[in-house]
């Protein structure tokens, strides 16, 4: 039997999940855990590259790993875990400082736009974030990475300093990762403006649906939700607002945005926001009471967070081993 390819996603325990990273990646996740070697985690050292409130980072970092669990990602056939239990992320990503160029980092849209927001002092992790992410991907000789558009620029510098270090120290250093794109991708767009996508850190919370909204709050919010004029309920991209109201129904029932459509003949806006408020409820409802219940058992989620991060060090440390070994390091124990 062929080893099982490796697959790695992670996310910033930066503010509360949304909607559209449950039916844009979780979900999926869910769906291709036990096909692939999954790693999923917390990336706790990235949110400090800018300012953290101690306790709400805590708070975001348990509530992260505890609404994979809710939304289905089983801890025993996965490794999960959070990124700053397992040092040889940070080791590693000091390697890779050394060998990604000046050039190539100021030259990342998200460096370029996070450092805008932050005035005079912008702090040098916020510079090298690309290379910690490289070290996430690489210590794992990760296969696939499920990430959106928005992270395609990281992954590709991942894959130039990996094929930078291979032609130095041989091809069999780092396997050269992949940017997954899963076949049934879902982009849910904001609510408020459905031409940028839905973001866990968008100041206008009716923008989002929260993995914490309430059943009444998720109402609220999509009948609120931003449409197009007119009255006929077509799938285009001419209207932006409706067309993302069907990809969300899509999203969560499977069905394709056609078929949905065709149900709404003659239909008002108002009966396909009731309907999707309705189904996100449904959706959104199990995980979010999941969450508030594993939350309340810290210890179960401390020996979780515990067990994945020592299978991740066991893993890492081979990596980093042989990184440093080839690197001209002198062996440790
Ligand atoms: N930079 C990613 C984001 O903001 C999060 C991330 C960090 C990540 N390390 C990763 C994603 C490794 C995939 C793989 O969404």
């Amino acid at each position: 039997m062929t080893p099982k390819k490796v697959m790695l996603s992670a996310v910033q325990p930066s503010n509360r999940l949304t909607l559209g990273n449950y039916l844009g990646a979780l979900k999926n996740w869910v769906q291709l855990q036990s096909q692939f070697d999954c790693l999923f985690f917390a990336v706790d050292l990235h949110a400090i590259t800018v300012r953290q409130d101690p306790k709400e980072l805590r708070e975001q970092t348990y509530r992260a790993i505890a609404t994979y669990i809710a939304a289905g990602i089983d801890p025993d056939s996965v490794t999960l875990f959070a990124q700053s239990h397992v040092p040889q992320h940070a080791e590693l990503a000091w390697v890779l400082n050394c060998f990604v160029y000046m050039g190539e980092l100021s030259r990342m849209t998200q460096f370029k736009d996070k450092s805008a927001k932050q005035g005079q002092n912008i702090p040098v992790g916020l510079f090298t974030y690309p290379a910690l992410m490289a070290a996430d991907i690489l210590l794992y000789k990760t296969h696939l990475v499920p990430v959106g558009e928005d992270q395609k620029q990281h992954l590709e510098i991942t894959r130039d300093i990996a094929q930078r270090m291979n032609q130095i120290y041989g091809n069999d250093l780092f396997t050269v990762p992949e940017i997954y794109l899963p076949p049934v991708g879902a982009r849910i767009m904001s609510l408020q403006n459905p031409l940028s996508k839905m973001s866990k850190s968008d100041p206008d919370p009716q923008s989002a649906v929260y993995l914490t909204d309430t059943d009444d709050q998720i109402r609220k919010k999509l009948k609120r939700a931003v449409t197009d004029s007119g009255s006929e309920i077509a799938y285009t991209a001419e209207k932006p607002g409706i067309k993302n109201l069907i990809d969300i129904q899509a999203a969560i029932t499977g069905q394709s945005p056609e078929q949905i459509t065709q149900t709404y003949a003659g239909k008002q806006y108002g009966h396909l926001k009731v309907d999707t408020a309705e189904l996100v409820a449904t959706a959104v409802g199990p995980i979010r009471d999941r969450t508030e219940q594993l939350l309340r058992d810290r210890s179960y989620l401390d020996d979780l967070l515990k067990q994945g991060a020592k299978k991740a060090r066991t893993r890492a440390e081979k990596t980093l081993g042989d990184v440093f070994d080839r690197l001209g390091l002198i062996r440790r124990g």
